[in-house]
C-alpha cells in the first residue's frame, strides 16, 4: 500500500518542476530563433561535439563554449584538476550552459554530487578513462540526455543516477559495467548498453523488471550469461531480444498462475530454432491443498513447500508437467509416491524432495529403476517421513537404503510410523522374532508329514510281502472291509 502512494506522490511532486523546466526550454528555444548567430541544435537527443571543436591546445582554458552556442561547452584532454578548472572558466555553473561535452577526460573519481551538473539538461562525458564514479546527481538536477560512452566506466552506485527524474536517454555503452544502472522509473527511458561485454543478463532482466525501458543499439546488446545457467546447453553472450523475450514469458507466467512466482532459469539454443526458456515455478508459501496446474510452459522446477497437498496425482496426469525435472515439496501432506508410477517426471527427474510429508511405504522397485536409468545423480529427500516397519522393512529396505546411499543423502533421517525408531536402526533378529518361529513349526509339521507318507508306503509293501510268504494280511489290513479296487488284486 504505502509503496502505491509512493509512486502517487511522486508525480505530483514532480509536475511543478517539470513544467517550470518546460517554460524554461521554450524560453531558450525562442532567444535561439531570435539570435541567427547562437545556432544551437541540441534539441531532444545527446549533445555531441566532434573533436574539431577542442579548444585549441595553446588555450589556457580546457573547456569553452561553441562559436555558435554559448549555451554549449566543450572540453577535451582534461585531468581532474584541469576539468574543475575548465567548467569555471567556461562559466557552466552560472546557468546559462545547459550542455555539456567532456572528451578524453583522464579521470580518478568522476564525482556527480558536484553542483556543476545541477542545471544542465545534455551532460556528455565520453572517450576517457574514469577509474569510478562516485556520488549522485542532486535533487532537482535537470539532466535528461546523459551520455557516459566508452569511458572503462565498472560501476555505478545504486543512488547515482536516482534524482534523474528527467532522464529520457542513458548512453553507457563501450564500459565495462557488469550490472546496469539503476535510475527513477519516471517515463520511458532509451537505454544504451551495448559493448558492456560483462554485463549479467540477470541484471538485464531486473532492469526490465524495474522501469519502462527502451533499448538503443538492441541488435550489438550482448548479455553474459555465466550466472544463470545449468545443465542446458552453456553459451556466454546472450543476445538482449532473448532477454526481452524471457521477461515478456516471466510476465505472462506470473498472469497464468498469480499465486505463484515464475522465474525463468535458463536458455536452451538451438540454432535456428526460437529459444527455448526454462522455468521455475515458485509456489511455496501458498496454502495450497492440490498441486497447481496447469504449470507455465516448460516448467523445468517446481517448489510447493509448505503447503497442505496431499497427492502427487497432478504429476502424472497434467500435461503441463512433462519438463518438470525438479520438484520441492517439504512440509505437505503427501501421504504416497505411487501417484509417480510411471510418469515421465519419475523416469526424468534430477531432484525429487520429499522431506516432512506423510509418506508411509516406499516402492523400491519403483525408486531402483529410475535410479539405474541415469546419466546424471538423481536425489531424493526423504527426511521425516514415516513409513510402515516390518520384518520385510528391517531385512530388506535398510539394505536397500544402504545401496542408495548416494541417490537417498537423508536415509539415516527416515522413521518408523509404528515403531518408536528410524528405519535404519532396526534390528531384523528382534523384529523378525516371532515370524521365525512360525516357520520353524511349520517346517516341523512337514517332516513329520513326509515321515508319515515314509512309514504307510514302508507298511503296505510289508503287507504284500507277508501276504506273499505267508498267505495272510497282517493287523489292520485283515480286519479292514473289502473294498471294490481289493478285486484287481485278487
Ligand atoms: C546573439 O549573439 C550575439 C553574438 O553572436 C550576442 O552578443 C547576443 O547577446 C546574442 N543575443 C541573445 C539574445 O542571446
Ligand atoms: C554549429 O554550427 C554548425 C554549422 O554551422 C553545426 O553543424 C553545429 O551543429 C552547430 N553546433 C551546435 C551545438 O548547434
Ligand atoms: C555517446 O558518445 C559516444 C562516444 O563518443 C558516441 O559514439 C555515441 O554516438 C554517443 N551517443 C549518442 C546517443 O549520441
Ligand atoms: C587532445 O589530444 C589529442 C591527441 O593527443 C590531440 O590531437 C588534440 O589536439 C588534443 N586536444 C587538446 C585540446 O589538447
Ligand atoms: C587524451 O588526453 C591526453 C592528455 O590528457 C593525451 O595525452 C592523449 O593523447 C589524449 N588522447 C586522445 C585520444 O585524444
Ligand atoms: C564568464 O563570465 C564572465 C563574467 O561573469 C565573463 O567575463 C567571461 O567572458 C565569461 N566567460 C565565457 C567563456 O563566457
Ligand atoms: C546569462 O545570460 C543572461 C541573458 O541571457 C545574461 O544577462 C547573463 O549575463 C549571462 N550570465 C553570464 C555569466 O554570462
Ligand atoms: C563530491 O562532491 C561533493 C560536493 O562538492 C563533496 O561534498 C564530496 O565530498 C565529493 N566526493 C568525493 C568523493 O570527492
Ligand atoms: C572489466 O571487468 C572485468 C570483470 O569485471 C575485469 O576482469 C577487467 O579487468 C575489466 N577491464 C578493465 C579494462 O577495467
Ligand atoms: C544445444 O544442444 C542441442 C542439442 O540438445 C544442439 O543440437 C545444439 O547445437 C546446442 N547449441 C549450442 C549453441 O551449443
Ligand atoms: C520461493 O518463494 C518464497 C516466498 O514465497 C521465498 O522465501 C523462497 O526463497 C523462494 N524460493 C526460491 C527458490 O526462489
Ligand atoms: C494445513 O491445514 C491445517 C488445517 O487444515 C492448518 O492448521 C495448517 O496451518 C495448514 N498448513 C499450511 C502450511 O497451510
Amino acid at each position: 500500500m504505502s509503496f502505491r502512494l509512493v509512486f502517487l506522490f511522486i508525480p505530483i511532486a514532480v509536475l511543478p518542476i517539470c513544467l517550470s523546466r518546460l517554460e524554461e526550454d521554450a524560453s531558450l528555444n525562442s532567444t535561439t530563433d531570435n539570435n541567427a548567430t547562437d545556432n544551437c541544435n541540441l534539441n531532444n537527443k545527446c549533445f555531441h561535439a566532434p573533436p574539431e571543436l577542442c579548444p585549441r591546445a595553446d588555450s589556457p582554458c580546457r573547456c569553452h563554449q561553441l562559436p555558435n552556442c554559448s549555451k554549449a561547452v566543450v572540453c577535451c584532454n582534461v585531468t581532474s584538476f584541469q576539468l574543475v578548472e575548465g567548467l569555471a572558466c567556461a562559466n557552466v555553473s552560472d546557468g546559462n550552459v545547459t550542455a555539456v561535452h567532456v572528451r578524453n577526460a583522464t579521470l580518478d573519481t568522476l564525482n556527480l554530487s558536484q553542483p556543476t551538473w545541477r542545471r544542465l539538461k545534455y551532460m556528455t562525458i565520453t572517450d576517457g578513462h574514469i577509474k569510478s564514479v562516485t556520488g549522485e546527481f542532486t535533487r532537482l538536477t535537470s539532466i535528461s540526455y546523459l551520455n557516459l560512452s566508452s569511458n572503462g566506466i565498472s560501476k555505478f552506485d545504486d543512488r547515482s543516477l536516482g534524482n534523474l527524474f528527467d532522464l529520457r536517454y542513458l548512453d553507457v555503452s563501450h564500459n565495462n559495467l557488469t550490472e546496469v544502472p539503476r535510475f527513477k522509473m519516471e517515463g520511458a527511458v532509451t537505454l544504451d548498453i551495448s559493448y558492456n561485454p560483462y554485463i549479467l543478463c540477470s541484471s538485464v532482466l531486473d532492469a526490465l523488471k524495474r522501469a519502462e525501458l527502451f533499448f538503443s543499439n538492441g541488435k550489438q546488446t550482448y548479455c553474459s550469461s555465466s550466472k544463470t545457467f545449468h545443465w542446458f546447453n552453456t553459451t556466454e553472450h546472450l543476445p538482449l531480444i532473448q532477454i526481452i523475450g524471457l521477461h515478456e514469458l516471466s510476465k505472462d507466467c506470473q498472469k497464468m498462475n498469480s499465486n505463484c512466482l515464475c522465474v525463468p532459469s535458463r536458455v536452451d539454443l538451438i540454432p535456428g530454432k526460437a529459444p527455448i526458456f526454462a522455468i521455475d515455478v515458485n509456489c511455496s508459501n501458498r496454502k495450497l491443498k492440490q498441486m497447481p496446474t496447469p504449470l507455465p510452459p516448460n516448467t523445468v522446477s517446481l517448489n510447493i513447500a509448505n503447503n497442505n497437498i496431499t497427492s502427487l496425482a497432478a504429476v502424472n496426469n497434467d500435461i503441463s508437467y512433462v519438463h518438470l525435472r525438479e520438484l520441492y515439496a517439504d512440509n505437505n501432506q503427501i501421504t504416497s509416491v505411487l501417484p509417480l508410477e510411471g510418469s515421465k517426471f519419475i523416469s526424468n527427474f534430477v531432484v525429487l524432495s520429499l522431506r516432512n510429508n506423510k509418506i508411509d511405504s516406499l516402492p523400491t522397485y519403483m525408486f531402483s529403476n529410475a535410479f539405474d536409468r541415469n546419466f546424471f545423480l538423481r536425489t531424493v529427500y526423504l527426511e521425516k517421513n514415516h513409513i510402515h516397519c516390518d520384518c520385510n522393512t528391517a531385512k530388506n529396505l535398510k539394505v536397500w537404503l544402504l545401496t542408495k546411499a548416494k541417490q537417498i543423502p537423508d536415509y539415516k533421517e527416515i522413521f518408523c510410523e509404528n515403531i518408536n525408531s528410524p528405519v535404519m536402526d532396526l534390528n531384523p533378529s528382534t523384529l523378525c522374532q516371532s515370524t521365525s518361529d512360525w516357520t520353524d513349526y511349520v517346517y516341523y509339521i512337514i517332516t513329520f508329514q513326509v515321515l508319515l507318507l515314509v512309514g504307510l508306503i514302508a507298511k503296505v509293501f510289508y503287507d504284500y510281502w507277508v501276504f506273499k510268504t505267508a498267505g495272510y494280511l497282517p493287523w489292520p489290513a485283515s480286519k479292514m472291509p473289502k473294498m471294490p479296487c481289493d478285486w484287481l488284486c485278487e
